[in-house]
């Protein structure tokens, strides 16, 4: 079989890992992947948004699977392009993506549903919506309606800070037309858990969880970022917890998208807070999650291209999902000034450490080759993942070997997984 990985993160790194592995898999590429990638993928350098320049290049080399890892092509409809083309394609349709691209959207569909999830009202004029917050009661999350890199959710403690997240996210457009319209949503307490699932449209089968950390800084200070590590499993979600999850989110979630004539074929993500009052969903990804792919995958007993292929086709029944009994921990290196300003460019030493240990990943996020070497080329740059027999053993590793990889302006947060200590 030859792949086309869509997408070139740290989650991309970790999906061609585990194609790599699959005795069904001749030949992989990947557009554009990174310099991590490219040790199992012959890269391309095309934008993940050129539908017509990813499909040409597809046919040209013959592709027979397509994974569309990403967010941004998925809300696009990159995947419709491939299937359209009649190539077998992992990745939800552009109107199943909505689930992600717009808050709006899957906010009504939970209450449609009666999917628990926080209350919430959607404004699409800021007057309105600062009428609203005059009333309500404090804290209280503002949220932009589109993608906005993971950032366009503002916690405000006080009106004057509401207020000020109003201008922010529909006048000054800071998160750009993601903003147009915005979801005010009720705050809630509790602990935070990720669940990737896999669905083929009917059936979902949830994999292990995860826990990301998003802000920049230790104990959960600075500002939120793509994710700067993930722990899995979670010691807080429970076999209860996952029962009642299936039975009142998972599978509703599902039939819902079918219902409204959106068949969610691909990673449906659910971010859930344990709230006091029960599980509740905080968000719906279209795909995987990144961090959370880095230590979700290692994991994974299965052939990645049989459980994604199931997907596509509509098997996913027949498939018996399997995680090992261990742990895994991500910490991420980043560019120190992430998520603002930083600098990249700086060669990196060390990575050759990775090759050939066993339970050691080094996931490429931004990296790139200058001149027959890495460099650091985005904010976030590498994950460090380390397995391990229990989650303490697996981030006492995972730390150890962030040291054996060096660059100028290497920024880490120290606190990944302090949360297991309250287990
Ligand atoms: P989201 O992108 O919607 O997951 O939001 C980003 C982060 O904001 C979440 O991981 C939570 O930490 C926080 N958050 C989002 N919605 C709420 C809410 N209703 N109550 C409390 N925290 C929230
Ligand atoms: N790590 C959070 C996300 O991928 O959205």
């Amino acid at each position: 079989m030859v792949v086309l990985i869509v997408g070139g993160g740290g989650r991309e790194h970790a999906i061609t890992w585990a194609v790599a592995k699959s005795p069904r898999v001749e030949k992989i590429y990947a557009a554009p992947g990174n310099a991590g990638i490219a040790e199992y993928a012959e890269c391309a350098d095309i934008s993940v948004m050129d539908g017509e320049k990813l499909l040409a290049f597809a046919k040209e080399k013959e592709v027979d699977f397509v994974i569309v890892a990403p967010d941004d092509p998925l809300a696009a409809g990159i995947a419709d392009v491939f299937l359209d083309a009649g190539i077998k394609t992992f990745g939800p349709r552009k109107n199943a993506a909505i689930i992600e691209a717009s808050k709006a959207f899957s906010k009504d569909l939970m209450k449609k549903y009666n999917i628990p999830s926080a209350a919430y009202e959607t404004f699409d004029d800021a007057d309105k919506a600062i009428e609203y917050l005059e009333t309500a009661s404090m804290p209280i999350v503002l949220k932009a309606d589109g993608l906005a890199l993971g950032k366009g959710v503002l916690i405000c403690n006080t009106l004057e800070e509401a207020k000020a997240g109003v201008k922010e996210i529909m006048q000054d457009k800071k998160f750009g037309s993601a903003g147009n319209i915005m979801v005010v949503e009720e705050f809630m307490t509790g602990r935070e858990v990720s669940v990737l699932c896999y669905s083929d449209g009917k059936t979902i089968k949830p994999m292990t969880s995860a826990q990301d950390h998003k802000r920049a800084g230790d104990n959960d200070t600075g500002l939120n970022t793509g994710g700067m590590g993930t722990f899995s499993p979670s010691p807080f979600y429970t076999d209860e917890v996952a029962d009642f999850c299936m039975k009142n989110i998972y599978q509703p979630t599902i039939d819902a998208m079918k219902a409204e004539g959106r068949e969610f074929k691909g990673v449906l993500f659910c971010g859930l807070m344990l709230t006091p009052n029960g599980p509740k969903v905080l968000e719906y990804n279209a795909r995987f999650g990144d961090p959370e792919a880095q230590v979700v995958i290692p994991r994974m007993k299965n052939d990645i291209i049989d459980v994604m292929e199931a997907c596509a086709d509509g098997t996913l029944d027949q498939i018996d999902l399997q995680f090992e009994d261990n742990a895994a921990v991500c910490v991420m290196l980043a560019s120190d000034g992430y998520p603002v300003a930083y600098e990249k460019g700086f060669p990196m030493e060390g990575l050759e450490n990775f090759k050939d240990k066993d339970g050691y990943f080094a996931f490429h996020s931004g990296t790139k080759f200058k001149d027959g070497k890495v460099v650091t080329n985005g904010g976030r740059v590498i994950g460090i993942t380390a397995l391990g027999p229990d989650l303490r053993t697996a981030r006492a590793n995972a730390y150890k070997a962030t040291e054996w990889v060096s660059f100028e302006n290497k920024y880490m947060r120290h606190d990944i997984g302090k949360a297991i200590d309250e287990a």
